[in-house]
């Protein structure tokens, strides 16, 4: 049974006067309730002080993205050991705002997997179908593709996080129903056995898009709902523990 995951996306908020929240998350995590982790993804500018904050407490803080290279000429960008040095566990790899604003594929994103895992670094890889997708009716068809191809070549099994995200209802409110992922979780738990066997059992599948403290008791009762991956509610430490206590 995978373990259950919490994890906050911060996405492009957050400066030194949002520590405050990060502080407030931390104490409200600690000590940890049995399987469940708390995690909240920051901007690459706020890593540093956001695990200064976080350090003597249950929360882990993760970056949003990495390049799949160590080092080089890529300007603006942050490698794996870069997160990993500024104190990260767990970078998101493959956000579908990353997929459309800077054109990342899916063969981009598992070599950022990879690179992530050789920083010693988590990976949360977000896959999801757009509303023309679901639409046409090929939302499972589109998503497992999409785990397939961005999925790290002979990655171990414990050292993934996956994200299903449908495009249409992030930042929308626009929630899946219970049974949309309920279908949509068991179609990716399936594709991860094929490829991995037993253990792809121990692998959390997260649930994100509009998760809030209002829905998120009924999402993460889902059978291969492990947590969930939550922008907007993240942003407020009440809102994030109260996601937290439902879990
Ligand atoms: P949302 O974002 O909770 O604001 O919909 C989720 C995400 O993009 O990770």
């Amino acid at each position: 049974m995978a373990r259950t995951l919490i994890a906050g996306n911060w996405k492009m908020n957050g400066v030194s006067a949002s520590l405050p929240e990060i502080e407030a998350i931390a104490a409200g995590v600690t000590p940890a309730k049995p399987g469940v982790e708390a995690l909240i993804c920051v901007p690459a500018t706020l890593l540093t002080r956001a695990s200064a904050a976080a350090a003597e407490s249950a929360l882990m803080i993760g970056g949003e993205t990495c390049h799949a290279k160590v080092s080089g000429a890529h300007t603006g960008d942050i490698s794996a050991p870069m997160v990993a040095d500024a104190g990260a566990s767990h970078v998101i790899v493959g956000h579908s705002e990353r997929r459309a604003d800077h054109g990342e594929s899916s063969e981009t994103v598992a070599a950022q997997a990879a690179a992530a895992i050789e920083a010693g670094l988590t990976p949360i890889i977000c896959i999801g179908e757009t509303a023309a997708e679901r639409d046409s009716g090929k939302a499972i068809e589109v998503v497992t593709g999409m785990l397939r191809a961005s999925l790290p070549a002979g990655a171990d099994p414990a050292r993934l996080v996956i994200a299903y995200e449908p495009v249409w209802a992030i930042g929308t409110g626009n929630v899946a129903t219970v049974e949309a992922v309920d279908e949509m979780h068991t179609a990716l738990r399936a594709c991860l056995s094929g490829i991995f066997g037993a253990a792809a059992g121990d692998i959390p599948i997260l649930y994100g898009g509009s998760m809030n403290p209002g829905n998120a008791a009924g999402l993460l009762t889902v059978r291969d709902v492990n947590g969930g991956l939550i922008g907007g509610a993240s942003l407020k430490a009440a809102d994030f523990l109260a996601i937290y206590a439902a879990a």
